[in-house]
């Protein structure tokens, strides 16, 4: 394992209202692969933004190679071979492949006088970065936005290498894999650290923190916990640095009375993902819903709750058969949905806290069409 490569000391972050990082800190080593944990809100990404020059800390430093460096925005990280692949993909879906790729360092020539991308170079190149990291079946000439999502993070990938990135970083990037992508992901990432790439890992699953990662750092409430080898610790040591408490299990088991059914679902059909479904849940419990990536399971949470509404199939709220065909309905009938993608589909970013709170329900907080801030107020704290 190489020496220090990446080091943050001291770091201090805050948002208006929020203290994001307090004296933060990690060191990431040459050619590991260093995961980086923490509870929702406890200040990874703000980490990662730091160091990838997103952010700018208030207070501390970072050490790259030994020397201190500020970066003041992404393309200076980049130019000094930090490459980060966020969550929310940074691709261009109507360009091709290899134009994402080389976007902004495009292989150039002479044409009638004038400096001209050469695209051959660039397809050639790209093709061949992609042949290095084994990826041998993505058409260099197709369009991003025509891929599917692990084929797309294989791009942003390819990216990073062909800026010659020495520190990459991943965001939770396997949170919308299919479990054969997640292998892929895996085995490139076994690839790049056997070159000497160190690679800053965030994520939720501590299974995937022991399978891949050499090193892991805890953050918690924005600060630092600590950093283990991953040889020398175990899940319970994590969930606990993570959460401030000894606990065996993250989210402990509680035994809840069962009544009768609720909820009932017959052979709901909303095709071509929803296809004759059959569930029923009873009041006080919890039904997971299982199956991988593209299997439905999103789609049929759409369609009890009316944003898909169903094109056959019964719904039963205690025993009566109900017609769901707008959210609306869905609320009126007491059934609340949180979406998968909170940023898009759950919230909007713009407004406050307390007007996203109040959305669904504005006739309980308005009076003659007029909100008022008052009751918003009250419902939302
Ligand atoms: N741009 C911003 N403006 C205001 N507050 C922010 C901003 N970005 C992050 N925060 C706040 O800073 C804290 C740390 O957030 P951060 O996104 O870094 O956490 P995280 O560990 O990445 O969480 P998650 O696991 O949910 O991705 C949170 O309280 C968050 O609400
Ligand atoms: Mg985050």
């Amino acid at each position: 394992m190489g020496d220090v490569l990446l080091e943050l000391r001291g770091i201090d972050k805050h948002f208006p209202g929020v203290r994001a990082l307090k004296d933060a800190r990690l060191d990431v080593r040459r050619g590991e692969v260093h995961a980086l944990i923490g509870e929702n809100g406890a200040g990874k990404s703000t980490m990662i933004k730091i160091v990838s020059g997103v952010y700018q800390p208030d207070t501390g430093e970072i050490l790259l190679d030994g020397r201190r460096v500020e970066f003041s925005n992404p393309r200076e990280a980049h130019s000094a071979g930090i490459a980060t692949i966020y969550q929310e993909l940074g691709l261009y879906p109507e360009l091709s492949v290899s134009e994402n790729i080389f976007m902004g360092h495009a292989p150039t020539m002479k044409r009638f006088g004038f400096q001209a991308i050469d695209w051959e170079e660039m397809e050639w190149q790209a093709a061949a970065l992609l042949a290095e990291l084994n990826i041998h079946n993505l058409d260099v000439g197709a369009k991003v936005g025509a891929l599917n999502v692990g084929n797309r993070q294989r791009v942003e990938i390819a990216k990073a290498l062909s800026l010659d990135a020495q520190i990459l970083i991943m965001d939770e990037p396997t949170a919308a894999l299919t479990e054969s992508d997640v292998e892929q992901l895996f085995s490139i990432v076994r690839l790049l650290r056997e070159r000497g790439v160190s690679i800053i890992y965030i994520s939720h699953r501590l299974n995937e923190v022991f399978e891949l990662a050499d090193r892991v750092t805890v953050l918690r409430d924005g600060e630092y916990i600590g950093t283990q080898d991953v040889t020398d610790t175990s899940e319970a040591e994590l969930i606990s640095m993570m959460v401030g408490r000894t606990i065996e299990n993250l989210f402990p088991k509680q035994t809840a009375e069962i009544g009768a059914v609720v909820l009932e679902v017959r052979h709901l059909n909303r095709p071509p993902l929803t296809r004759d479904i059959s569930f029923s849940v009873r009041a006080g419990e919890i039904v997971g819903m299982a199956g991988l990536v593209g299997s439905g399971r999103s789609e049929t949470a759409q369609v009890i709750f009316g944003v898909l509404p169903a094109e056959s199939g019964e719904i039963l709220l205690n025993g009566q058969p109900v017609k769901i065909n707008r959210p609306s309905e869905a609320v009126d009938h007491g059934i609340g949905y949180v979406p998968e993608d909170r940023g898009h589909q759950g919230l909007i970013r713009e407004m406050t806290i307390r007007e996203n709170t109040s959305m669904a329900v504005l006739e309980l907080v308005s009076k003659n069409t007029f909100i008022s801030r008052a009751k918003e107020q009250a419902l939302a704290i």
